[in-house]
């Protein structure tokens, strides 16, 4: 991680937060929004999803979107892959990190990409084994994330041993990062701190990233939970933009500016200008309506007399 930042912060909007809308935001618009988010500090962007264009028309544009978002200097893209197909699209264009996904409940599994949860999981040795073959090993990073961890539409509760099980594999067949996902909102703090220390005790050095969605009113609290577990990369989307096609309730991911104002203002620095990411929300706004984006921070504003965590750390030296 960058020295000067405490936690890493990655924003989702342009995946998790596009996927379930029908309306296209034209490709300019996209990296006019990824180049506004770069300009604010956000080093880390999920730019689109290697998904079939039939099934999911948003991403026709993965390709250029990519490859686009890959010549701004300073960034790190990353994209979705559901499967090896989506893997291979993304090594062609030797994105920076591939996020391949697999949920934890079966039955979400099923609905979200069409087979056993196994295969699903096998599918992610081979995707290993292609990133090595092109010859991206050491630059194409491989994320593993599991869906439906805290919860699922579908089934309720997933069995703790069944996450732990699932990044232990993930982990074995080489993944560089686990994610834990709440796709649903149901998760509560307590849980997350059992979820999250069953996987962390599971994987080592290995680095483990929260992905909460806000859909309960739980997700800055379970950030908290999560951060004291020891977990330091975090998935928001501006205006908490997000959802799932394939999990019936879901919403939102939990609001990039409020989850970077709530980290500066425990001391944690995000290496993120809060002022540059409010304004970004007007990309977004001009093309799925202001009412589309929510947010506190943006509704309320920054406290009076508000120091950084970064201004804090320097008055105290
Ligand atoms: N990108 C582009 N095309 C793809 C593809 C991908 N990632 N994966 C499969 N295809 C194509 C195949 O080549 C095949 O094309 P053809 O009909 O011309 O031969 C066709 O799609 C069907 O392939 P198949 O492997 O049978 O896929 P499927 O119909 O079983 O669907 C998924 C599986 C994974 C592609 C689909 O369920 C999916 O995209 N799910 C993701 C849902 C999602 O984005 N959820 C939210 C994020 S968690
Ligand atoms: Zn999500």
């Amino acid at each position: 991680m960058n020295p000067d930042t405490d936690v890493l912060v990655r924003e989702m909007g342009l995946r998790d937060g596009l996927q379930m809308i029908s309306t296209f935001v034209p490709t300019e618009a996209k990296l006019a929004w990824i180049r506004a988010e770069l300009d604010a500090g956000v080093r880390e962007i999920e730019v689109t999803s290697f998904v079939p264009p039939k099934l999911i028309p948003q991403f026709v544009d993965a390709e250029e979107v990519t490859t686009r978002a890959m010549e701004m200097e300073g960034l790190t893209v990353m994209t979705l892959v559901p499967n090896l197909r989506g893997a291979e699209r993304a090594f062609a264009l030797g994105v920076h990190v591939v996020d391949f996904v697999v949920s934890v409940s079966r039955t979400h599994n099923l609905k979200n990409v069409r087979r056993e949860r196994e295969a699903s999981l096998e599918d992610f040795k081979r995707i290993v084994e292609a990133r090595d073959a092109a010859g991206l090993k050491g630059r194409t990073r491989l994320a593993a994330g599991l869906s439906t961890a805290l919860g699922c539409s579908y089934e309720g509760r997933i069995a703790v041993d069944e996450v732990r099980r699932c990044a232990a594999f993930l982990a074995e067949a080489g993944a560089e990062e686990i994610m834990v996902a709440d796709t649903v909102g149901y998760a509560d703090p307590k849980q997350v701190r059992e979820v999250f220390q069953a996987v962390l005790a599971e994987t080592g050095a290995l680095p483990v990233a929260a992905h909460f969605h806000d859909t309960r009113g739980t997700g800055l609290a379970n950030v908290s939970a999560a951060l004291d577990c020891g977990v330091r990369r975090f998935d928001a989307s501006l205006g908490g933009l997000g959802g799932c096609n394939f999990a019936p309730g879901a919403s939102g991911n939990i609001v990039m500016e409020d989850l970077c104002f709530m980290l500066d203002s425990m001391g944690l620095r995000t290496g993120i200008d809060l002022a540059k990411l409010l304004a970004a929300r007007a990309i977004p706004a001009q093309h799925l309506g202001a009412a589309s984006l929510s947010g506190a921070l943006a509704r309320a504003g920054l406290p009076n007399h508000y120091q950084t965590a970064t201004e804090r750390a320097a008055a105290t030296h």
